[in-house]
């Protein structure tokens, strides 16, 4: 029986690059947030041996070279399994859109597989195979608002956000990560860095013990829940880092994070490395008008939510 599984993606709210590290990984403090939006995943079994990748998008790979294929070989070493692995890919996320699609799909590869071989893998095992393959993997084991250290694979879970309008805007422009990094290393090392990267906790903290967890619970007077912690958001001054260094290099996409503040948003901001640049609103309308006006101008736009923990798993395994 094939194993259906829906890969959501991501966005980024705050990024903050530290110092180079030794392992040549940057130091970076970020927040996570899965999205409802997602690709498909289907993964089949059989008797044999080898793996096999199809996606109908011509931009993603489909050799050992693809996250799902690197997971896959990982889960059946760890599980001392033999099979023939078949991964269909549905490709909705952008590629190299700064959504984690690629992450995401080799999670996804993880739960459908070990679902498909009726196996199951010990947590740890989770986490070290997502870690291993990549920095961006281990968020999507837990799903939700999620807080990233290290290299962005230590992930903590942090109390969801309330289900948020989102829309999210994905030029036609890939931008690749280690090339992000490197630019920014010709542009910024040294204390500035580290000491940037250290206020970011100091914002999420100032941001999160805000209006959310006021000792009422009951936001400002005339704004709903929403609006005011995105408010917060802006005053804590939660930034992408990579915004420095992508958006010279691509002029088009300041103008793409405007156009979104221009149409309501209370906060928009590049997700990752890009080029997708979110923008998060305090009411559906605006967030559905101000896609339609992206669209028009042409850089392709639309309204999601975000998507917290519960639901994650909830919607994880429907098809
Ligand atoms: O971990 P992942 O495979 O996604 O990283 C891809 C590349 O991005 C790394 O090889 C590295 O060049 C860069 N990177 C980094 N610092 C991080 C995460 C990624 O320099 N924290």
């Amino acid at each position: 029986m094939p194993v259906l599984v829906r890969s959501f993606a991501k966005i980024n709210i705050g990024l903050r690059i530290g110092p180079l590290r030794e392992d040549r990984f940057h130091e970076l403090h970020t927040i996570y947030q899965t999205l409802d939006f997602h690709d498909l995943i289907k993964v089949e079994t059989g008797q044999g041996i080898g793996i096999e990748i199809l996606c109908k998008n011509p931009q993603v790979p489909v050799d050992e070279s693809n996250t799902c294929w690197r997971v896959a070989e990982r889960v059946l070493r760890a599980l001392n399994a033999r099979a023939k692995v078949r991964i269909t890919i549905d490709k909705r996320l952008p590629v190299q859109g700064g959504l984690g699609g690629a992450s995401s799909n080799a999670v996804a590869t993880m739960m459908a597989l070990e679902k498909a071989l009726k196996r199951q893998l010990k947590a740890e095992d989770r986490l070290r195979i997502a870690a291993d393959v990549g920095s961006d993997l281990p968020l999507f084991l837990i799903g939700g608002t999620v807080l990233g250290l290290g290299r962005g694979e230590q992930v903590h879970a942090l109390e969801d956000l309330p289900p948020l309008d989102c829309v999210v805007a994905a030029p036609a422009i890939g931008v690749s990560t280690p090339q992000a990094f490197a630019e920014w290393d010709r542009k910024l090392t040294g204390p500035e860095a580290s000491d940037k990267i250290k206020t970011f906790s100091q914002s999420v903290y100032d941001w999160l013990s805000g209006s959310r967890f006021s000792p009422t619970g009951v936001p400002a007077k005339g704004r709903g829940q929403a609006e005011t912690l995105l408010l917060d958001l802006v005053r804590a001054g939660i930034a992408n880092d990579f915004e420095s260094v992508v958006f010279p290099k691509h002029p088009s996409l300041r103008e793409v994070k405007r156009v979104l503040e221009r149409s309501g948003a209370e906060y928009a901001s590049l997700s990752g490395s890009g080029s997708t640049i979110y923008g998060l609103f305090a009411k559906r309308s605006k967030a559905v008008a101000a896609a339609r006006v992206m669209s028009k101008s042409g850089v392709l736009a639309q309204a999601w939510k975000t998507l917290p923990r519960d639901q994650y798993w909830k919607k994880l395994f429907s098809s």
